[in-house]
């Protein structure tokens, strides 16, 4: 994990944000290369789940809604952590984390699902066997911790002015559900997908991007006859279409990812059946992309909340219902942070990520041999300006070719192109493929197509 931090300082892929104030806690800002990455996986998101399906639109909802927007979903209230401070230091402990770390020490509970006790029970294990902080102090009673920001419009303050930084983008979606329907020419099955920033006042930081105040997210609502449609059917496609996304399009390893059911306990208030997909990050198996039937709770809430009819009439036989839904919920950065350890190798002379080609930040380099010949850095320029009309490419002139190659291989690009004296008279240069570092000639007027072929 360390190393991983290291090298997407190193190369900027993350830095911490605020850095020159001394950081602000668990937030980070993404760099050169991070930016890219994150661009083509949310990219490559779109395409695959909302340009690429005939059943789905898209929506980009604000990040403020109407505070009642919450209050209907549920989330003012019972969004909300179990949380216990230190008596001494007065720092905050997520309850279940606690319980969870103490549990490793003490073989004999290591059976104890910790996801299934609600906070009272939580709190009486932490009384009875007397745990501690981290620091070994003390802690109080255990207490709901809202997860929900608040903040103010306008420049009075005051709880009539409070609307809130929302918690999931999925919100915006249902509030949004009457407009999609009466602006588009969509019918039951379909789904509404958007991108964008979440705010979550998380009491448990301090594993990287994973888990973040402020990150974003990649929701899809499903809506669906329920007369019509088995959910566990449309719950089973969607959990392939998830598994195939991660697999296939960001060429993850099948031996990281597993599928986790939630216990009855754990499942969120608007759920009947949820799965988290989960990947094997540096410290342990945690929840990449969760997948819940949220049946039809959420639109009857926000019809009862706002008065509004949010029904939707069958358009051969009239029936007006609410519809059902399912929702595949994902954290990009997430999905970033999984490609960039499933990537990580370390050979003997070499750190190299082998992230997939076609999501790679830059898809090749180009090089002038030395950047003191100005026919080769002419040369070299002319190859730049040809291939970065279609290709992501990178420009580098600095130091020597050795340094260069190793430069690249931590950014996980998966070709460079050498520009040296006998391509002056041959028309050819050097290509040096990334995961087997193996070199060949190839003529200039073949390079766009090469590399296109294999990064696409
Ligand atoms: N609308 C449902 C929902 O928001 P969730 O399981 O709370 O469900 C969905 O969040 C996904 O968002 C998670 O699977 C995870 O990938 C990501 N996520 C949640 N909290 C996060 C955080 N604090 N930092 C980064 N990603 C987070």
């Amino acid at each position: 994990m360390d190393e991983i931090v290291s090298l997407t300082k190193r190369r900027g892929f993350i830095y911490p944000t605020s850095d020159i104030y001394g950081g602000l806690a668990n937030g980070y800002d993404y760099g050169p290369l991070g930016v890219e990455l994150l661009r083509n996986i949310k990219e490559l998101w779109w395409k695959r789940f909302i340009r690429t399906r005939k059943d789905m639109v898209g929506l980009d909802s604000q990040i403020i809604l109407h505070p009642k927007t919450w209050e209907a979903s549920g989330h003012v209230g019972s969004f909300a952590d179990a949380v216990v401070e230190d008596m001494v230091t007065h720092k905050r402990y997520r309850a279940d984390h606690l319980v969870e770390d103490w549990i490793k020490a003490h073989d004999e509970f290591k059976e104890m699902i910790v996801e299934e006790l609600n906070i009272e029970e939580l709190s009486a294990f932490i009384q009875k066997q007397k745990i501690v902080s981290p620091e070994g102090n003390p802690v109080s009673e255990t207490k709901q911790f809202d997860l929900l920001m608040k903040t103010h419009l306008g420049s009075l303050t005051g709880e009539k002015d409070t609307v809130y930084m929302r918690g999931e983008t999925a919100q915006g979606i249902f509030s949004n559900f009457k407009n999609v329907l009466d602006s588009t020419r969509v019918k039951l099955p379909f789904g509404i997908g958007q991108i964008g920033k979440s705010f979550r006042n998380e009491i448990t930081l301090g594993q990287y991007v994973f888990r973040t105040f402020e990150f974003e997210q990649g929701e899809i609502e499903y809506f669906f006859d329920p007369e019509k449609e088995n959910w566990e059917e449309l719950m089973k496609g969607w959990k392939d279409a998830m598994w195939s996304f991660v697999v296939n399009d960001l060429g993850i390893d099948e031996k990281n990812l597993r599928w986790r059911r939630h216990t009855d306990t754990e499942r969120s208030h608007y759920s009947k059946d949820t799965y988290d997909l989960d990947y094997h990050f540096p410290f342990g198996w945690k929840e990449l992309w969760g997948v819940a039937y949220r049946t039809d709770y959420d639109l009857k809430q926000q019809m009862k909340f706002s008065g509004v009819d949010l029904r939707y009439t069958d358009p051969y036989t009239q029936k007006k219902f609410i519809p059902y839904v399912i929702e595949p919920a994902v954290g990009i950065n997430r999905l970033l942070f999984m490609t960039l350890c499933d990537a990580y190798h370390v050979e003997k002379n070499r750190t190299v990520l082998t992230i997939k080609p076609s999501i790679a930040p830059y898809s090749v380099a180009v090089f002038p041999l030395v950047s003191n010949k100005p026919e080769l850095v002419t040369l070299a320029e002319k190859v730049f300006d040809s291939l970065s009309a279609t290709i992501h490419t990178y420009w580098d002139d600095r130091g020597n070719i050795g340094k260069r190659y190793k430069y690249q291989d931590e950014m996980g690009t998966p070709y460079c192109v050498t520009i040296d004296y006998e391509s002056l008279e041959t028309h050819t240069v050097t290509v040096r493929e990334r995961d087997t570092m193996e070199q060949s000639g190839v003529k200039i007027e073949n390079l766009e197509e090469l590399i296109s072929k294999n990064t696409q």
